[in-house]
């Protein structure tokens, strides 16, 4: 069983193919990716009709580079998969368009994939998976849950954020202090010259004892921060500026070890996945490696280049909804997108 996957919902045109072997996990034939935030940061940010056109312009050409770099033809795709949502309407439109069109014309069915269950089971796709049952954090630009995962298509929302995603307070924090869209990566290497101790932030709901999440408030630090240090703040080669990045990053980091670990605690799991972008914050995993090594718990991420949004991840989750004999190959090649989606309402 072969599969494309499709991924489109926001600011990456990814393609990937897994092959499903006979035992363990399927495996990736190849993937190839376009990132278009080169062309967002002239605009501080994604432009959703920009994002659509350009996927339009990348995804033909992606689909022959990795048919072409596995050494195979599209007759040889048993099925083809799609990130159905959550995502920009217009991008998902595209992966979704071209997917249904590519396999209906090769006689094939498809499958529309929850863009999250992608990133959640992303660490499979790693030379040291993990074993269900566990505990995941997805930290992305849009999300940040915690979930318990039993099994493939068994996801249990455990708790979330209440407004901004930690991907969003990293790329707002990272904006105020004049950093390029999106910051969170260019935030945490200017955090590694910074003192996290020289200014004191918040730590929102840290000890509110239950496992949601709150960053708008830190958010608002950081720009109150900003405008008592002046100039300096967003100065290329400012201490401040670095001390401030690195105080940013030491709260975000704080609150997600936090929560995390007492998900773990709470439910008594003692595997955690870590995934989305924020996923490769190299602060967070240090944090969280050492305080789950000492609470006897094992950490599993993506490998690096597929913690952000890539076409492997659906093409892989895909796969292992079909191998869990979950069903959703459709021959019916409807366009319905669903850019606003919850995992846990999706259906096993
Ligand atoms: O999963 P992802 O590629 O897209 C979404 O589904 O949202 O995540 C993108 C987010 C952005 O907010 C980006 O700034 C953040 O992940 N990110 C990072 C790092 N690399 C990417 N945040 C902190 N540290 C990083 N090294
Ligand atoms: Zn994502």
């Amino acid at each position: 069983m072969r599969i494309l996957g499709i991924e489109s919902s926001c600011d990456e045109t990814g393609v990937a193919l897994v092959e499903c072997a006979a035992q363990g996990w399927p495996r990736l034939l190849g993937h190839a990716l376009h990132s278009q935030i080169a062309m967002h940061q002239a605009y501080g940010g994604v432009v959703p009709e920009l994002a659509s056109r350009d996927h339009i312009r990348r995804v033909l050409p992606l689909i022959r580079e990795v048919m072409a770099g596995a050494a195979l033809n599209l007759a040889d795709l048993d099925a083809v998969a799609f990130t159905r949502g959550p995502g920009l309407a217009g991008a998902l439109l595209v992966g979704s368009g071209v997917a249904c069109a590519l396999a209906a014309a090769l006689g094939r069915p498809v499958m529309g994939i929850h863009h999250l269950e992608g990133h959640l089971l992303s660490p499979f796709l790693s030379q040291d998976p993990p074993e269900f049952p566990f505990m995941a954090l997805l930290v992305s630009g849009g999300h940040t849950q915690l979930m318990r995962v039993d099994a493939v298509g068994r996801y249990e929302l455990l708790g979330e954020t209440i407004d901004d995603a930690a991907g969003e307070a990293f790329d707002k924090s990272a904006k105020l202090i004049g950093l390029p869209y999106p910051g969170g990566a260019g935030l945490s290497r200017l955090a590694e010259q910074g003192n996290p101790a020289a200014y004191k932030l918040p730590r929102p709901l840290m000890h509110s004892g239950d496992l949601d999440f709150s960053f708008a408030g830190l958010k608002t630090a950081v720009l109150t921060q900003c405008r008592k240090i002046g100039p300096a703040a967003h100065t290329e080669g400012a201490p401040e500026r670095a001390d401030l990045a690195a105080a940013t990053q030491a709260a975000i980091v704080d609150v997600l070890t936090h929560k995390a670990l007492r998900a773990l605690k709470d439910s008594g799991l003692r595997r955690l996945v870590v995934a989305g972008g924020v996923g490769a914050n190299r602060q967070l995993r240090q944090q969280l490696q050492a305080q789950c090594a000492r609470a006897g718990v094992r950490v599993h991420y993506p490998e690096l280049h597929l913690c952000t949004d890539n076409g492997a991840m659906i093409a892989m989750a895909a796969a292992m909804r079909w191998q869990a004999g979950l069903g959703g190959l459709e021959h019916r090649y409807a366009f319905d997108v669903r850019p606003r989606w919850a995992l846990h309402e999706r259906t096993a």
